[in-house]
């Protein structure tokens, strides 16, 4: 199969709503990362999305729709707070879990009685979904545990061949997956820390709570189980205290392969004329650096070696979750 990669041009809409209504699947921009989509409403399509990244087959999707479509058939009703949020940060890279119906495939939620959904404000994936004016699953474009894709290219690289069409949008301009809040009881929780932040929740619901599995139980949201966004190359990483130790690192490898530093402007400026991938200064823009970055640095360097950014609160806690991750530092309780 051919993978084409088409911008916005007469006739692309169209294109991708055939494939979807054919029950392909097609790779869309969106605010956040590229997500690999296809009809929710199909078990075939959906099925479809695990085969092609090797997903496991626990982990539940995201449903994608336009900023017009009507949820409530999707949906078995909604807390007072979750109204609220949907007029503060909706279209936006804020994903709200809700009682399902199960209108959608059963294959979208994986077993779960709950539906997660997502408006993305991407004027690209605004575009294909009121094209195709269906909910679509879509997970984020990458293959199972590799680094999620921030351009069209990314994509590609994971999966030229596969799939028939990728929707360009340029780079996301958000660079970390969406929060994913659960809007299922008395307040809401977070389950994975985003750009639309605890504070930010808080601010319109009143309270929020960030959601910490017990060990051994299984976690509400399972795709923080699992090792992710892990680049191809060795890792190290390095508190922000330890940077004599990180350089100790850095050398030694030098001897024999090609180290590279990932850490923001302020520690790229103290480490000389040594090899580094500058995050930034601010986490936004960090966050959208961040992907993009642990895939060059997985292409050029046999070390990728991560120091901890200075600042830990508000969208820094999304970014410092992926780079954990990313690190190996933390990742859940599974290796699949
Ligand atoms: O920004 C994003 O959310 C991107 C773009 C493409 O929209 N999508 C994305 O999807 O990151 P994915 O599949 O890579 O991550 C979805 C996360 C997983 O951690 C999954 O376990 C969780 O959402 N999730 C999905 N449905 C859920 C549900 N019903 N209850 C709890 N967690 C759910
Ligand atoms: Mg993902």
């Amino acid at each position: 199969m051919e993978t084409q990669i088409l911008s916005r041009s007469r006739g692309w809409l169209e294109r991708a709503k055939q494939y979807i209504e054919a029950g392909e699947v097609v790779a869309f921009h969106t605010e956040t990362v590229y997500g690999l989509g296809a009809n929710a409403f199909s078990d075939e399509a959906v099925l479809k999305i695990f085969a092609l990244k090797g997903r496991p087959a626990d982990n539940p999707l995201i449903v994608h729709v336009h900023r017009a479509y009507d949820i409530s058939p999707l949906i078995d009703g909604e807390p007072p707070y979750a109204a609220a949020l949907r007029s503060a940060f909706l279209p936006g890279p804020l994903t709200m879990v809700y009682p399902s119906t199960g209108k959608v495939s059963k294959y979208v939620s994986c077993g779960l009685n709950t539906l997660a959904i997502r408006v993305p404000s991407s004027p690209t994936a605004q575009a294909f979904l009121k094209a195709v004016d269906l909910p679509v699953a879509a997970p984020s474009a990458n293959l199972s545990k590799h680094v999620s894709p921030v351009t069209a290219r990314h994509v590609f690289d994971d999966f030229n061949g596969k799939i028939p069409l990728i929707l360009d949008g340029g780079a996301c301009s958000g660079g970390i997956e969406s929060t994913v809040l659960d809007c299922t009881g008395d307040i809401p929780q977070i389950l994975r820390e985003g750009l639309v932040t605890r504070e930010m929740i808080a601010s319109v619901a009143g309270e929020c709570g960030v959601y910490r599995p017990k060990t051994g139980e299984r976690p509400k949201s399972p795709g923080m189980a699992y090792k992710h966004y892990a680049p191809r190359c060795k890792t190290a990483y390095f508190g922000r205290e330890e940077l004599e130790k990180a350089i100790e690192c850095y050398e030694k490898e030098a001897k024999t392969g090609v180290p590279c530093f990932l850490c923001e402007s302020e520690v790229c400026a103290l480490l000389k004329d040594r090899r580094t991938l500058d995050l930034g200064g601010t986490p936004e823009e960090m966050a959208r650096r961040l992907y993009a970055l642990l895939r060059k640095g997985e292409e050029q360097a046999t070390l990728l070696i991560g120091v901890e950014p200075r600042e830990k609160g508000g969208v820094m806690a999304g970014v410092m979750n992926r780079m954990k991750r990313a690190f190996g530092v933390e990742h859940g309780t599974k290796e699949s």
